[in-house]
């Protein structure tokens, strides 16, 4: 650790009387003294010191000592608190970068002002020097864009960075400039029954669901019209057996405490192709656990999954990425478990006999992403074996099949070709297997995945900055129509709690507005959900994030579609889903000017940056007196003829559900 650099140095002030001499001491500190890894970077993680590919820090054939690699479109806010006198630095592309597509810009920010601006740099341009007067300044702003052209290789380098102040050390400000704040209302004490109202199920095949009920236990449950071959355990209610007749099956679900009973009709679909009737909801072990992913650590989220209530909420998948696989097959070419899942069937009992279900990881090409075994050439073996331990749900990532695929003709049928082995050898088993396609949304995979799968990632990895976060999310524009019962476009998993991609973890960086946007977002959007975060450090914030029926009810809705957004001005969006009872979930979002470069910033002030939003009921294709119902804090709010205006955080969201009053 590199000690701060002190400079010292004594200003001579005259007091009025012109006798007596003060010492002020200003210090320096460094831009890669203060956590780089708290730096947004639009790929990656930012290290002190080194590229953001690991490497000395070079730029235009100059190595430097100091600084931080960053990558577009990454940014940081710093709080100085008045005391700050000067900021320093050299910017520039990494020489590391070998594309010639690599073109950035630099932005320098103080209380939101724009006070330098690079201009485009490319590789190979040397560095531009930033001297900055702080004097009086409360926050200071550090930005890289991607100068509009996509974020490829925009490997972007802050050289010798430093501050110069004289009382307040600065600190970055992080998430810390908005504190988080609860909508969500504890659950009442009487029964609520949640979660999905339609399942569904192959004949023959085991069927598992539980009633989720939030209430104070004990719980006990019953249900009238379960089809034959189905049982309910009143203590657990948990719903388990097989089937074998096709049909719609309407059951009325009860749930009973010694406060109160609450009743519920639910659709039991058995049937061919009946999986995934509404979006997964449940976890995966990606986002916080990476490669470094374990049985252990499976089972503590299985039972953080019960002990956090989230289970009472129809959470349901305890999803197994990458990192599972030995690194050879079995002689007969069986895929085995490394050292990290020393009984992947028990672990599957395991997290079966909670009511929860269990998916696993592969991809068709030779390797996964991250260099584990693939399933290439052992698809049927491989679906076997998931089978027999009692698997769920596959996520099967493309990853190295672009070695296969590149010995195609590369048409939209070879696109298609490992997805739909894959789906026959799933189809063979005895029990259903959820089919999720990972390959970032090649092809226009919406189009056609549901050919082969319940459902499809549309895009590339999600991460937890707002850019990434906000880009995917409102994107899902193109793939709206494909959205249905059993067909789900996938913008990724929730990057909310504690995430990290690996051993060590880090509170989500988005701001408690931008979090209310991603789950109003994926809400609206009939994502899937998939609970990124470490289950068992789930903070009260994020639970209630996460626990709020009424906007999971939204998620969850029966009608399957996907929201489309219906108005769009200056960084004002307005995006609506239909549902089922005739109903509109609305969601009126703030994502900021994108062409004011302050806007990127959760700045202190606050006050200036919320923004009113108005629907008119013309663009609802609605007319008369509607309800209106906050979503999040589940209350009514208003009654309106015309429109429905409000005012909206910058990056936050107001989600109402709008329906006529009869
Ligand atoms: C990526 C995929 C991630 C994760 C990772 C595992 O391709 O998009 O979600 O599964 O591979 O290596």
């Amino acid at each position: 650790m590199r000690k701060t650099l002190i400079l010292s140095f004594c200003l001579l002030c005259m007091t009025a009387m012109g006798q007596k001499s003060k010492s002020t001491t200003v210090s320096e500190l460094w831009l890669d003294e203060m956590g780089a890894n708290k730096i947004e970077t639009g790929w990656s993680i930012s290290q002190a010191n080194k590229s953001i590919d690991s490497n000395p820090l070079t730029v235009g054939g100059v190595k430097y000592e100091r600084g931080i690699g960053t990558h577009a479109i990454s940014k940081v806010l710093l709080n100085l608190n008045g005391t700050a006198s000067k900021f320093s630095a050299l910017v520039g592309v990494d020489d590391e970068v070998k594309s010639a597509a690599a073109s950035m810009e630099f932005y320098v920010l103080c209380d939101r002002k724009v006070v330098f601006r690079s201009g485009v740099m490319k590789k190979g341009d040397a560095a531009k020097e930033i001297n900055v007067n702080l004097k009086g300044v409360q926050q200071l702003a550090l930005l890289v864009t991607d100068a509009n052209d996509g974020i490829s290789f925009d490997h972007a380098d802050w050289l010798n960075a430093r501050i110069a102040y004289a009382k307040n050390k600065p600190t970055i400000a992080g998430i810390a400039s908005q504190k988080p704040y609860i909508l969500t209302p504890k659950p009442s004490v009487s029964p609520r029954i949640n979660g999905a109202r339609i399942t569904g199920a192959t004949p023959g095949k085991p069927f598992l669901y539980h009633i989720a009920a939030t209430g104070n236990s004990p719980i006990t449950f019953s249900a009238e019209g379960l089809p034959e071959g189905l049982t309910l355990d009143k203590e657990t209610g948990i719903i388990s057996g097989k089937a074998d007749q096709e049909g719609e099956y309407i059951v009325k679900v009860t749930a009973r405490n010694e406060v109160g009973t609450a009743t519920r009709a639910m659709k039991i679909v058995i049937g061919k192709n009946k999986l995934a009737l509404t979006p997964p909801m449940g976890w995966n072990s990606w986002n916080c656990w990476g490669l470094s992913v374990s049985a252990e650590k499976v089972k503590a989220s299985a039972d953080a999954m019960v002990s956090s209530g989230l289970i009472n909420h129809g959470w349901t998948y305890m999803n197994i990425d990458d990192g599972w696989e030995a690194p050879e097959r079995a002689a007969n070419g069986d895929i085995v478990c490394n050292d990290k899942f020393p009984d992947m069937k028990q672990l599957c009992d395991y997290v079966h006999a909670k009511g929860l279900k269990i998916g696993i990881y592969s991809s068709p090409g030779r390797l996964t992403c991250g260099g584990y075994l693939g399933s290439l050439n052992h698809e049927q073996q491989d679906a076997d074996m998931y089978a027999k331990w009692g698997i769920d749900y596959l996520k099967y990532d493309w990853c190295s099949y672009g070695e296969e695929f590149d010995k195609t003709d590369k048409s939209h049928a070879e696109y298609v070709k490992p997805y739909t082995t894959m789906k026959n050898a799933l189809a063979a088993q005895n029990r259903d297997i959820v089919h999720s396609l990972c390959q970032y949304g090649m092809d226009n995979v919406w189009e056609w995945g549901s050919t082969t799968g319940q459902l499809w990632r549309t895009t590339g990895d999600i991460t937890d900055t707002w850019q990434s976060m906000s880009d995917i999310g409102f994107s899902q524009t193109q793939n709206t129509q494909y959205a249905r019962p059993g067909s789900w476009n996938d913008p990724d998993m929730l990057v909310v709690g504690k995430v990290g991609w690996g051993p060590s973890l880090h509170a989500t960086r988005l701001t408690p507005d931008e979090q209310y946007t991603h789950i109003s977002l994926w809400a609206l959007l009939a994502s899937p959900l998939l609970i990124g975060g470490d289950m068992s450090q789930m903070d009260e914030f994020t639970l209630s994030l996460l626990t709020n029926d009424e906007v999971l009810d939204i998620n969850q809705d029966p009608l399957g579609k996907q929201a489309v957004c219906v108005s769009k001005q200056n960084g004002k969006e307005v995006w609506v889903k239909e549902l089922e009872d005739g109903s509109k979930a609305v969601g009126l979002f703030n994502r900021g000017d994108n062409t004011n470069v302050a806007d990127l910033f959760n700045w202190a002030q606050k006050e200036s940056v919320s923004t009113g939003i108005k629907i008119n009921w013309s663009e609802l294709n609605i007319s008369g007196k509607q309800q209106i119902r906050n979503v999040w804090s589940q209350k009514n709010i208003a009654i309106q003829d015309q429109a429905f205006e409000t005012a909206v955080p910058l990056h936050g969201v107001v989600l109402v559900r709008i329906s006529p009053v009869r």
